[in-house]
């Protein structure tokens, strides 16, 4: 096989970041936009050693599981990389890739994995949704044409709201519809869009470090129906933000409050270390099961909110905790899984990283009226080795549950997890592999099994996959 030969082939299966996987005699090739059961034409762009990358050229055979994508962006937005996939397959393909990972990383028997909780309607599912400004992203085209050619001395010189493109940081794609949070919060954003450049407010540049328009976050409630919108600029224009207040305000009366996050840092997060407040208190609420959570516009917040209470309901349900139970919720972030659970527990000890994580988790319990969590501050390779180092051991827990980030736990707390014996073990994951990884160490000395495991599709659409798997202690 060699760059530029035409092949045909069957999809066979799913990869990451919208690739799909073809075999020739038995040689791994890669190709964007595939569908398992696709018959395609591909051409051959890249040849490594282990894999090959393709284009498809022509569809040749639709899969079954096709559908027609929603978005006119689709395929060339990072957002969604799998609307062109029928949900149940979708559902299907993340039901199979939790079960395989189990068998393939965790050394698992092969395990009886169920489908995923999915969503009613897989769209507009999203609380929060952070858009960039940069220069446009024009098509291959648009780019051969030397007249068009701007950003390269780093000036913006074509500005545009959206998306950035996947891999592309220097380029946005101007997105006028998406599908991800709600019908006004697009209407929003071509609002804003219309109000700042044709005010021609400049767009700020990673490369000359200059210009006004940084970021827009819009966050809206599912539950309440507040919504915040969040101008991240590089400098401070009060008279630009009240007239783009007013502005929004006479289009969208129910807006709960409109703030400007001010920051002169080089790398692009949406996050100011100034924020001034034009209208309302600068929070908005939301609700998972009886908790309700005030939030600012750069608190952490689970981005689906009604799949985060399908989650941890189902975290729950694993944990089988007791009146008097103490348990530990660890890498805890802002509380949410402790506040969850906390009505059924004795006590409930939360920790985290993240100083001003921990502040909100404590926060979040006063402001429900909660008095049986504690929340810690602490890096959990430390904090559970060193209390008890210390001399100061935490209240023996009966429950943990735990829901470490991407990377998953390190593997000194695995073992801390087991060495603490508590009754039942609940891991909630955002990466099977990671899990998998992680609860091969845990049930290595046999003292714990695997009992339950439960996917929640929290983000239709994409590859990614949450998955919660109850533990319990072996009978000895
Ligand atoms: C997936 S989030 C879980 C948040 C929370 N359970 C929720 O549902 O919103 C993982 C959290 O682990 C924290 N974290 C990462 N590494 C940590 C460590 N070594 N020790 C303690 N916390 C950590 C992160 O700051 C983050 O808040």
């Amino acid at each position: 096989m060699k760059r530029g030969d035409e092949l045909g082939a069957v999809i066979e299966d799913l990869a990451v970041e919208g690739k799909s996987v073809a075999r020739i005699d038995g040689f791994v090739v890669f190709v964007r936009g595939g569908v398992p059961g696709d018959t395609v034409r591909m051409r051959v762009r890249t040849v490594k050693r282990n894999f090959a990358e393709a284009d498809l050229i022509a569809l040749e055979s639709p899969s079954p599981r096709r559908t027609e994508p929603r978005c006119r962006y689709f395929g060339t937005c990072g957002g969604c990389t799998w609307q062109n996939i029928a949900y149940s397959s979708q559902l299907e393909f993340k039901r199979r890739h939790v079960a395989d990972t189990l068998e393939r990383l965790g050394g698992f028997a092969p395990l009886a994995v169920p489908a995923p909780l999915a969503m009613a309607d897989p769209f507009y599912y999203r609380n929060k949704m952070e858009f960039s400004f940069g220069e446009r992203w024009r098509t291959d085209e648009e780019m051969a044409h030397p007249r068009m050619e701007g950003g390269a001395t780093g000036e913006i010189i074509e500005p545009a709201l959206g998306l950035h493109l996947p891999g592309r940081y220097d380029r946005v794609l101007d997105l006028e519809e998406c599908w991800l949070q709600s019908e006004s919060s697009a209407r929003m954003v071509n609002l804003i869009r219309k109000f700042c450049f044709g005010h021609s407010l400049s767009v700020f540049s990673t490369v000359t470090q200059s210009g006004y328009l940084r970021n827009l976050v819009i966050r809206e409630s599912k539950r309440t129906g507040e919504t915040m919108v969040n101008l991240v600029t590089r400098d401070d224009r009060p008279v630009i933000m009240e007239q783009l207040t007013r502005l929004l305000l006479a289009e969208f009366p129910s807006l709960t409050t409109i703030v400007n996050n001010i920051t002169e840092r080089r790398s692009q997060v949406a996050v100011g270390e100034r924020e001034k407040v034009y209208h309302g208190t600068g929070t908005i609420t939301e609700r998972i099961g009886t908790r309700t959570y005030r939030i600012s516009a750069n608190s952490f917040f689970q981005t689906n909110t009604e799949q985060a209470e399908r989650l941890y309901d189902t975290a729950l349900g694993f944990a089988h905790i007791r009146a008097d139970d103490v348990v530990y919720d660890l890498y805890s972030g802002t509380g949410t899984i402790a506040l969850h659970i906390a009505a059924g527990a004795g006590n409930v000890i939360g920790i985290e990283s993240v100083e001003q994580a921990v502040e909100d988790a404590r926060k979040n319990a006063e402001f429900n009226g909660v008095h049986n969590c504690l929340f810690l501050h602490g890096d959990l390779k430390e904090t559970l080795l060193s209390s008890r180092r210390q001399g100061e051991p935490l209240p023996t827990p009966d429950v943990i549950i735990v829901d470490p980030p991407r990377a998953g736990m390190h593997e000194k707390v695995a073992r801390e997890i087991v060495s603490l014996a508590p009754r039942t073990i609940v891991y909630v994951s955002c990466n099977p592999s990671t899990q998998a990884r992680d609860l091969k160490i845990i049930c290595q000395s046999q003292e714990y099994s695997i009992e339950s495991v439960q996917p929640v599709d929290m983000f239709p659409h994409t590859q990614h996959i949450e998955n919660v798997v109850g533990l319990a202690k072996s009978f000895q």
